[in-house]
């Protein structure tokens, strides 16, 4: 019998993740696509560590594991994962931490602009022959010193604030856990009070994990405050914007625009009204999917595991449960 290490990766992951585990003397591994239950639950009492992407692992499937010591997320949410369970059996959960932060913040950059220059309408006078309504397309807006809150001041946050500085923004943030002194440091604001703060805004952009205290932190209420010309981007998780209240702030003109990476139900049912909604601008949770950041989230995703069992993780890919 093999005394390797199984590895159970759940969704392919880059080669050059693979790669790490090639021909790797203390490791085996396998790759599962199918990734209904019943298909992780015939594979997880043998695995001693699980790479996963974005299926959920619920605490009946890490109950049902032996030997498991290691769940390392290819990405940095893990909101898949069920906590309570993890912590029980003492399972060590990771995050590629130091993967995502330059990805997603250029994809809020191409949101941002997206929406401000009103891309699909102009691309489209174009390619329909109607280069002549140059002069009739309602204009598009500038970022140079328009205000935008950062609400999560963490990895992503604190990699956004830059690209806004780039482009001249004035940043204020808000995220209670961070301190005003750092929060300077990177030229941001610090605002006590949500409320307050998004009522002057002419961007919010969202960066805090799903959480009970996050969940349905912006809705209704809080859109009917806000500057008319504002534009929210959610490339953190689907849940903290409410869905039905956004849509009806934007048909109702309360606010200018959305742009939305992430879905409380992914992929969004058919039904949701933000699908039609010509105000929001949208993609498939895919703000991580550069290729360099792909290549980084496969080979950190491994390399998290590798150096659990090697005892070199390096503390800040830890998940304090
Ligand atoms: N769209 C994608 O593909 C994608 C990729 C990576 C990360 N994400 C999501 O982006 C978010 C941020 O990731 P990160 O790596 O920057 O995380 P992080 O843990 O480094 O930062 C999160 C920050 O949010 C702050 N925070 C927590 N609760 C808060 C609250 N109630 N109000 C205000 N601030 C609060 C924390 O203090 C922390 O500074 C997460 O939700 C993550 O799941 C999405």
């Amino acid at each position: 019998m093999s005394d390797k290490k199984k590895i159970l990766i759940i969704q392919p992951i880059h080669k050059a993740g693979i790669d790490l585990l090639e021909n790797h003397p203390k490791f085996e591994f396998e790759v599962i696509e199918n990734i209904d239950s019943e298909n992780i639950v015939s594979k997880i009492s043998e695995c001693d560590a699980i790479s996963i992407r974005t299926a959920k692992l619920s605490g009946e499937l890490i109950n049902k594991s032996n030997k498991l010591k290691i769940i390392s997320r290819h990405g940095v949410g893990y909101d898949n994962i069920d906590i309570e369970s993890s912590k029980k059996k003492n399972i060590t959960l990771t995050i590629t931490a130091t993967a995502n932060a330059v990805a997603v913040s250029e994809h809020v950059m191409f949101m941002l602009l997206n929406i401000s220059k009103r891309k699909d309408m102009y691309d489209s006078s174009v390619k329909s022959g109607r280069f002549s309504d140059r002069n009739k397309l309602p204009k598009t807006i500038e970022l140079w010193n328009k205000n935008i809150l950062i609400a999560g001041f963490g990895r992503i946050g604190q990699c956004l604030i830059k690209r806004c500085k780039g482009f001249e923004m004035n940043v204020f943030v808000y995220d209670p856990f961070v301190s005003k002194e750092i929060i300077e440091k990177f030229g941001g604001q610090k605002v006590e009070n949500l409320t307050d703060a998004t009522k002057k805004m002419d961007a919010i952009s969202l960066h805090v994990p799903l959480n009970k205290d996050t969940e349905g932190l912006i809705n209704y209420e809080l859109l009917k405050t806000m500057k008319k010309n504002c534009i929210i981007i959610n490339a953190a998780r689907g849940g903290i914007i409410n869905e039905i209240d956004l849509n009806k702030a934007l048909n109702e003109n309360l606010i200018f625009g959305a742009g939305l990476d992430v879905f409380k139900v992914e992929p969004p049912e058919e039904n949701n009204p933000l699908l039609k909604n010509d105000k929001v601008f949208l993609s498939p949770h895919t703000a991580a999917f550069t290729e360099e950041c792909m290549i980084r989230m496969g080979k950190e995703t491994i390399q998290n595991i590798i150096d659990f069992f090697d005892k070199r993780l390096d503390k800040s890919k830890i998940v304090k449960l």
